[in-house]
């Protein structure tokens, strides 16, 4: 298990990025944040991404991003929430991977994502239906690529951190 990487999946708002820095610097292991890649690659915000050039071509270089990232050896790895809707997403992920789905409640999601632009698919008129819609569609490819689920609720990124050592049994 200790020479694959770890990659964090889950709904936007679920602590992703914030637990994967934290994790990595508990086991010394590098970062890499897929969305940052990509916003490196496009020299472009998410935003400005997706108001360019639309979701399609997004997904095109979040799937770029995602094979280079898994070259990496003792790496762990933040995705953004839809990196699950390719299906050879899901596929490489699952060969290659130690896969940790973060959750969290719908309040909270909401919560953590209303002051931040870079989820241009929240920025709708009700964004809590938009949410809930979006989350009944990816919960089963979440499910079907995450070797486990860690809830994030009322947790700090440190405390989700501890709590994914825990379930790996890791000894630091
Ligand atoms: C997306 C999630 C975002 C970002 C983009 C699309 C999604 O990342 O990749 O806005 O489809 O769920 P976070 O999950 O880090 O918010």
């Amino acid at each position: 298990m200790k020479n694959k990487n770890i990659v964090l999946i889950g709904f936007m708002g679920t602590g992703k990025t914030v637990t994967a820095r934290a994790l990595s610097r508990k086991i010394k292991w590098e970062m890499l944040d897929l969305d940052a890649e990509i916003e490196k690659a496009e020299k472009k915000s998410i935003a400005q991404i997706f108001s360019d050039h639309g979701e399609p071509y997004f997904r095109r270089s979040e799937r770029r991003e995602l094979k280079k990232a898994l070259k990496k050896k003792n790496c762990v790895v933040s995705t953004g929430g839809g990196i699950v809707l390719n299906p050879l997403n899901r596929r490489d992920l699952k060969k290659s991977s130690t896969v940790i789905c973060l959750t969290a409640t719908l309040q909270t999601i909401l919560k953590r994502t209303g002051t931040n632009k870079k989820r241009p698919l929240l920025n709708k008129k009700n964004p809590f239906q938009t949410a809930q819609n979006i989350l009944k569609l990816r919960r089963p490819l979440y499910r079907e690529t995450a070797d486990f689920f860690v809830p994030t609720t009322g947790d700090t990124a440190a405390e989700t951190a501890e709590k994914i050592l825990k379930k790996l049994k890791w000894k630091l």
